[in-house]
């Protein structure tokens, strides 16, 4: 079976645009492909997070993906952080990576600006890491979005070159995984665009019913269609795009013909989307408090993930340390 990779970074809480733009899409992975998902605690230290910080966010985000529908006995789940075979992967590919390819990467660029009195060593090799990452698995397949393309090219350059170096064939090129067609892009809900952008435009899971309808009730909306069968400005489309994502055809197009006989009422409609969002969402959110307030399970759950995943990156690990020239045995 191929194996797909997918690094979570502990930011924050899941909203309904990761939900539809790539969580759904992990869960019908997790059935046919060989899965590794793991929380990415490591790289959050690029801006130095509290010892606090960094267990609320691992435990929330491991919670919360949980709660989606990722099962630890479909795909590996674990903290990166658990996995110290890692690191020694990424000291070799730290060593076969030109300073000048990292200082290019335009994430690297981004971050320095953005943070420039803590440009780290860590934030630079950034792309060795997550190279690291992925090829300890030999994994095949990566979901990234389109800011990830950068470093999974750096990651199949470090595949490269060390096969090029020792000319062996072990690792296999990660290829981008596109969700494209499948994935929902959930618009935001103040018209600026994608949900995610900013904290007012995010419905998210683990949000009350009555939170829910109180954001969807503020959502941007105009003066009403001014002719039958006009098309929809992109804030009235926004609306229907929820319809889409959340309701049955029926509802859609019953919004859909009142919009073409100019007899729609805003607040009717977003008081169905408020309705639908809540069915999608609350059972989620109850999953999401279910998992939270267990720390036994999340860390039952997380030593089992780190245990395949030290298994399979040791395996890798013993042969590229025999490949290089070292003593394969680690134990
Ligand atoms: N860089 C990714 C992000 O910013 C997170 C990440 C780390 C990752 N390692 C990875 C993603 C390996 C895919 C594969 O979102």
């Amino acid at each position: 079976m191929e194996k797909v990779l997918s690094g979570i970074r502990p930011t924050g809480h899941l909203h309904l645009g990761n939900y539809f733009g790539a969580v759904k899409s992990f869960v019908k992975m997790q059935n046919e492909y060989d899965c590794y998902f793991f929380i990415a605690d490591w790289h959050s230290l690029t801006t130095c997070p509290s010892p606090e910080n960094i267990r609320q966010s691992v435990r929330t985000i491991l919670a919360e993906y949980l709660a989606c529908g990722l099962e630890p006995d479909k795909a590996t789940l674990y903290v990166q952080s658990d996995v110290r075979e890692t690191l020694e992967i990424y000291l070799y590919f730290n060593m076969n990576t030109y300073l000048g390819e990292l200082e290019r990467v335009t994430t690297f660029k981004e971050k320095a600006r953005k943070q420039p009195d803590n440009v780290n060593a860590g934030l630079l090799t950034y792309p060795t890491l997550m190279a690291a990452d992925i090829l300890q698995h030999r994994a095949h397949w990566v979901p990234v979005g389109k800011d990830q393309e950068q470093n999974m090219e750096m990651a199949r350059k470090c595949a490269r070159r060390f096969n090029n170096i020792y000319k062996v064939e072990f690792f296999p090129e990660p290829q981008n995984f596109y969700f494209s067609d499948k994935a929902l892009k959930v618009p935001g809900l103040d018209g600026s665009g994608k949900m995610g952008k900013s904290d007012g435009n995010c419905i998210y899971l683990y949000d009350e019913d009555s939170v829910i309808r109180k954001k969807v009730m503020k959502a941007l909306t105009d003066n009403g269609p001014q002719a039958p069968n006009s098309e929809k400005p992109e804030i009235i489309q926004n609306l229907f795009t929820f319809l889409q994502i959340c309701s049955s055809k029926e509802t859609y197009d019953y919004f859909d013909e009142q919009w073409n006989n100019c007899t729609i009422r805003y607040g009717e409609l977003k008081k169905q989307i408020a309705e639908d969002l809540c069915k999608t969402v609350a059972p989620i959110r109850e999953r999401i408090r279910e998992f939270s307030s267990n720390d036994e399970l999340l860390e039952k759950i997380s030593r089992q993930g780190a245990e395949k995943a030290r298994e399979s990156a040791a395996a890798t690990l013993r042969e590229m340390r025999q490949i290089i020239g070292f003593n394969p045995e680690l134990r």
